[in-house]
């Protein structure tokens, strides 16, 4: 089974004064992969984060066993992997919709060491990612549209992840992203997947270990919507 399983917490939900010890937090809880997400004001309009942030947390996240998770919301990131696997990225996920050049990115991906993963947005048909599956270590099915943390999940992106999940075959990962918790991630697990974006659910919470011990149990027992 991939390494890229379980809940993956997203640092853009954490306070980012207090960056290094709420991710020790989730790490301690049990997450064996952590989620970075770079977005460029291009291919979504919002700015977060770039290789500084990974820099600076990666050798922690290592140093626990786990996997840094890095999403690129960003035009043309086949020009961005080498930096983003030099700072630390042991997966580099990119947007489907960001470059004419998806096979050759994920290829240079795969080049720099790093297991390579291609993103979908809510309105992508799946048929989108069938020409390069057989190159994909994960999926990542956007269950809100990328740019911003908190939005409410898109409940239609259950049959999609099940849809995907009949194309990648079982050994793919399949992680969703956007409006992840408890509820939502058991309707997940039965649709297939096996990666769990959780930003506000897991840093929004009072305890966020607690938050990441919760939706993982959810995950194990699946529950429908
Ligand atoms: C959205 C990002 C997500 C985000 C999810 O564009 O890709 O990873 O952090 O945040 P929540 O879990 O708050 O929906
Ligand atoms: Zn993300």
């Amino acid at each position: 089974m991939s390494r890229l399983a379980g809940v993956a917490p997203s640092v853009l939900a954490a306070d980012f004064a207090r960056l290094g010890e709420q991710v020790d937090e989730v790490l301690e809880a049990g997450a064996t992969v952590i989620h970075v997400d770079v977005m460029d004001g291009t291919f979504v309009p919002t700015f977060s984060m770039g290789t500084p942030v990974i820099t600076a947390l990666a050798e922690r996240i290592h140093a626990a066993g786990a996997l840094v998770d890095v999403h690129l919301m960003v035009d043309r990131p086949e020009r961005h992997v080498a930096e983003f696997a030099k700072a630390g990225a042991d997966n580099v996920t990119i947007h489907v919709e960001a470059t004419p050049h998806v096979h050759y990115c994920l290829q240079a991906v795969h080049a720099e060491g790093c297991t390579a993963g291609l993103a979908l947005c809510p309105a992508t048909p799946v048929v989108a990612a069938a020409e390069v599956a057989p190159t994909l270590d994960v999926l990542l099915c956007m269950t809100v549209n990328p740019g911003w943390g908190g939005q409410p999940f898109i409940r239609e992106s259950v049959t999609k992840v099940e849809r995907l999940r009949a194309m990648l075959g079982p050994e793919v990962a399949l992680e969703v992203d956007g409006g992840i918790d408890a509820e939502t991630a058991g309707a997940c697990a039965l649709a297939g997947a096996t990666l769990f974006v959780a930003g506000t659910s897991v840093f929004g919470a009072s305890q966020p270990g607690n938050a990441v011990r919760d939706i993982a149990a959810a995950v194990d027992t699946g529950r429908d919507l």
